[in-house]
C-alpha cells in the first residue's frame, strides 16, 4: 500500500525527523528530505541510508525560499508531507520572537502554498504539548483549550490554527496535528540520536553531557514543586515510539479527510530525579547534581491522556525510561567512538 507513495519530510535530518525517515523507508514509502541544516548535519542522510539500506532524496533548502519549495514539488509527485522544520528553543524564542514567528509561520505558509498549487492534500504536523499551556489539569487531553507561555509555543498554536482553517476550506485535505510530549532516546543502531550543539536546554541531552564529562554537574530546576519528589514531572517518550506514531498517523491521514489532533506520549510522568537515576543506571556511574532555582515558565507536571491515539490510531508507546536512557547512552558512546 505504501509502495510508490512519496513523502516530503521537512526537517528530516533533525532529531525526530531522522527517526521518522527511517521508519518511513522501512515501511516502504519513498522519502524526500528538505532541511536547511540549521540544527543538523548532512551526514544524517547517509546514516538514514545505512540503517535502512535505502537512500532518501535530499534538498538543502529553507522553507523561507518559496521557489525552492515549489521546485521540490515540481521534481517529485509528493503524496504527503510530514512537517518538522522549525526553530524550537523556548528560551531563544523569548529573546528572538520576530525570528521565531517569521521562520516558523512563513515557512509553513510557503509549504502550504506549494502543496495547494500541486494538489498535495495530506499533512502530518509536528506540534507539541507546549500548546496546553500552564492552566489545564493533567493528564492533558486533545479537547482542552490551547494557550502558550512563550513565542515558540505560540508558533505551534498559530500553526495548528492555520492548518485547521486551510483544511476546513479544502474538503479533500487531510491534516493531523501530533502533540509530542518529551521525546528522548535514540535509534538502537547508535547512528542517529539527539546531539545538540553547545549547552543543551533540555534535560536528557544535558544529563548525557554530564555523563560524558563534557559538563560538570546537572542543575535540577527546583525541588519544591507539588510532585512526589518535588522535581518536575514530564511524559518522556522514546523517539522510536514517537516515529512509529507518525507512521500510524500517516496511514490514518491517507484514509480520512479533515483535521484531527493526537497526543503522542506514554500516559505517565517521570520526575527529574527519576530520570537522573535511570541515566546513572544506563551509564554505570552516579551523576552529580545540585538543586537550582526553578526555571521561569516551567510547569510542575505534564503528561498525556493517550486514549485517543490508542483508540483511533491503535498507537501505544512501548519503551520504558530505562530503554530511553540505555539507547541515549549507546548513541553518545557511538558518537564518541566516531570522533576518536
Ligand atoms: C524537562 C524537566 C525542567 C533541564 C521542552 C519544551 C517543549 C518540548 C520539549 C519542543 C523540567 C527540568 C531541564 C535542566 C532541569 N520541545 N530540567 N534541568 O521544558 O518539559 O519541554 O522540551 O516541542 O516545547 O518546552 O523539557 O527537558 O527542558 O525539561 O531540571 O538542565 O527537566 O525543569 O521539569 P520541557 P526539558
Amino acid at each position: 500500500m505504501n509502495r510508490n507513495r512519496k513523502i516530503l519530510v521537512t526537517g528530516g535530518t533533525g532529531y525526530i525527523g531522522s527517526h521518522v525517515c527511517v521508519q518511513l523507508l522501512e515501511a516502504g514509502y519513498d522519502v524526500v528530505i528538505a532541511d536547511n541544516l540549521v540544527n543538523s548535519g548532512r551526514d544524517v542522510v547517509e546514516r538514514i541510508a545505512r540503517i535502512t539500506g535505502r537512500m532518501p532524496a535530499f534538498y538543502e533548502t529553507d522553507l523561507l525560499n518559496l521557489e525552492s519549495v515549489r521546485h521540490i514539488f515540481r521534481e517529485h509527485r509528493i503524496d504527503g508531507v510530514i512537517h518538522f522544520a522549525g526553530l524550537k528553543a523556548v528560551g531563544e524564542s523569548v529573546a528572538q520572537p520576530l525570528r521565531y514567528y517569521s521562520n516558523n509561520l512563513t515557512g509553513t505558509l510557503h509549504l502550504l502554498t506549494a502543496m495547494q498549487e500541486e494538489g498535495c492534500r495530506v499533512m502530518v504536523f509536528s506540534s507539541s504539548a507546549t500548546v496546553y499551556g500552564e492552566t489545564n489539569p493533567v493528564p492533558f487531553d486533545e479537547s482542552m483549550p490551547t494557550a502558550a507561555t512563550n513565542p515558540y509555543g505560540y508558533t505551534k498554536v498559530a500553526q495548528e490554527r492555520i492548518l485547521t482553517d486551510i483544511a476546513a476550506a479544502q474538503p479533500d485535505m487531510s491534516v493531523l496535528l501530533l502533540r509530542y510530549f518529551n521525546p528522548v532516546g535514540a535509534h538502537p543502531s547508535g547512528l542517529i540520536g539527539e546531539d545538540p550543539n553547545g549547552i543543551p536546554n533540555n534535560l536528557m541531552p544535558y544529563v548525557a553531557k554530564v555523563a560524558t564529562g563534557e559538563l560538570p554537574c546537572i542543575h535540577v530546576f527546583g525541588d519544591d514543586y507539588d510532585t512526589p519528589d518535588g522535581t518536575g514531572v514530564r511524559d518522556y517518550i522514546h523517539v522510536c515510539d514517537l516515529a512509529r506514531g507518525h507512521i500510524r498517523a500517516l496511514e490514518y491521514a491517507f484514509t480520512h479527510t479533515g483535521t484531527d489532533v493526537f497526543n503522542l506520549g506514554t500516559g505517565h510522568g517521570s520526575s527529574v530525579l527519576e530520570l537522573i537515576r535511570a541515566f546513572s543506571e544506563a551509564c554505570g556511574r552516579e551523576l552529580p547534581y545540585v538543586i537550582a532555582p526553578r526555571r521561569p515558565g516551567d510547569i510542575a507536571s505534564c503528561w498525556a491522556d493517550i486514549h485517543k491515539a490508542q483508540d483511533v490510531l491503535g498507537f501505544t508507546a512501548q519503551a520504558t525510561l530505562a530503554d530511553m536512557c540505555r539507547d541515549s547512552w549507546h548513541f553518545i558512546c557511538c558518537r564518541k567512538e566516531e570522533k576518536i
